[in-house]
């Protein structure tokens, strides 16, 4: 029998986003129904919402989830009925040219549901990054639950679905940060505050938050930044060359996807440094850099899509160091709300009063 269930959904561009009454259908081959128990609200989301993705409305919004496998469709074998899961928007597929050369974590063509959620009237939902979990059910491809140890609060383990798990992996995966580097992370909202703390689990010496807000620059500090530059006063790659004798970072990591940002990381850098850029710029933003400065500094420029994780294999890790209280996955939860509060949510994340607030169902 098909759920009826409740549903955050936007329905047009810029339109305040509705709680709806949604159809999600019995899982069918390869696919899973999840009881979400919590999920939080992105950027991302609200994007969607504004048309910025792109304009398959209506949209049922909600990507970083957490909660109980409630059926499970024909051949699914990695989970059953029951088991705590995180919703990841990436399944890796295994067959196209980056799965078969062995690597998954840039899979191009990851799997979602086939069968559609829909409105009570049929209209079919685009559901967001293939998950659309601001609902008490949602219909995911198997490969997108992946288990995780139940002793964690679905509150806190749903973030690691898409910024945190971006941000920690924008440090460990694609920066390769390892013991005795110096990292400079400039935008601490939720990724960059997962950035530092990658950095720090990873065995940074010198971690530097930057940041335009100094309510963000103390939410650095707690997760671990050893210095702070505020970039409104202070030039931030001055201050980072003072505070690595004059060098600059081994890796300096983007997450505003702005410009300016950008190159203060291009320039923030040592010889032979990386550049990673997991802030996520518009369609018209260009950069302007000396050809003969990427040639004559080394070193690498990155992009991170979702942290390079493979969410088998670093999601289970990621709460395990949570559940050893070595990884603060809490202090990401700034509040909790309820299903009907997600447009007031969208307003405080505007004004930067939160690194998430969660919806718990
Ligand atoms: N690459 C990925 O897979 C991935 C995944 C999730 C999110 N993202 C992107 O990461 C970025 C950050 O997301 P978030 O959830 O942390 O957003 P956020 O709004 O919580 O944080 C952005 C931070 O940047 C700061 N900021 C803004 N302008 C700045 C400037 N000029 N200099 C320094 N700091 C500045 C803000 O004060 C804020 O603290 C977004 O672009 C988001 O789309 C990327
Ligand atoms: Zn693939
Ligand atoms: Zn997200």
């Amino acid at each position: 029998m098909p759920y009826e269930v409740q549903g955050v959904v936007a329905r047009s561009e810029g339109a305040p986003v509705t709680t709806e009454t949604i159809v999600v259908p019995d899982p069918g081959v390869g696919e899973v129904v999840v009881r979400v128990q919590a999920c939080g609200v992105c950027h991302t989301d609200l994007h969607y919402r504004e048309g910025a993705i792109n304009d398959e409305f209506p949209f049922l919004l909600g990507h970083e989830a957490a909660g109980i496998v409630d059926a499970v469709g024909a051949g699914v074998g990695n989970v059953a009925a029951g088991d705590f899961v995180v919703l990841a928007w990436r399944a890796p597929c295994g067959q196209c040219r980056s799965c078969r050369r062995g690597r998954p974590w840039y899979c191009f063509d990851s799997g979602n549901a086939s069968q559609r959620m829909t409105l009570a009237d049929g209209t079919e939902l685009s559901p967001a990054l293939g998950i659309g979990a601001f609902a008490e059910r949602t219909l995911v491809h198997a490969g997108q639950a992946v288990k995780v140890s139940p002793e964690a609060r679905p509150e806190a383990a749903g973030l690691i679905g898409c910024g945190v798990m971006a941000g920690l992996g924008a440090a460990m995966n694609t920066g390769g940060v390892s013991r005795g580097d110096s990292v400079a992370v400039i935008g601490c909202g939720g990724v960059g505050n997962a950035a530092i703390t990658g950095a720090r689990l990873a065995g940074a010496a010198i971690v530097i938050g930057i940041d335009i807000d100094d309510r963000k620059l103390e939410w650095a500090r707690k997760f671990g930044a050893t210095h702070t530059v505020n970039s409104t006063s202070t030039d931030p790659v001055v201050a980072v060359r003072e505070l690595t004798g004059g060098f600059g970072v081994d890796v300096a990591i983007e997450a505003v996807g702005r410009p300016e940002t950008y190159e203060q990381a291009f320039f923030a850098r040592d010889l032979a440094g990386t550049v990673v850029l997991v802030g996520v710029p518009d369609p018209s933003m260009r950069i302007d850099l000396p050809l003969i400065e990427v040639f004559g500094r080394g070193g690498a420029l990155k992009s991170s899509w979702y942290g390079d994780c493979l969410p088998s294999r670093d999601f289970p890790m990621v709460i395990d160091l949570y559940l050893q209280g070595r990884l603060d996955l809490d202090g990401f939860v700034s509040e909790t709300i309820g299903i009907a509060d997600v447009e007031e949510a969208f307003e405080r994340m505007e004004r930067g009063e939160v690194l998430r607030s969660v919806v718990v169902m």
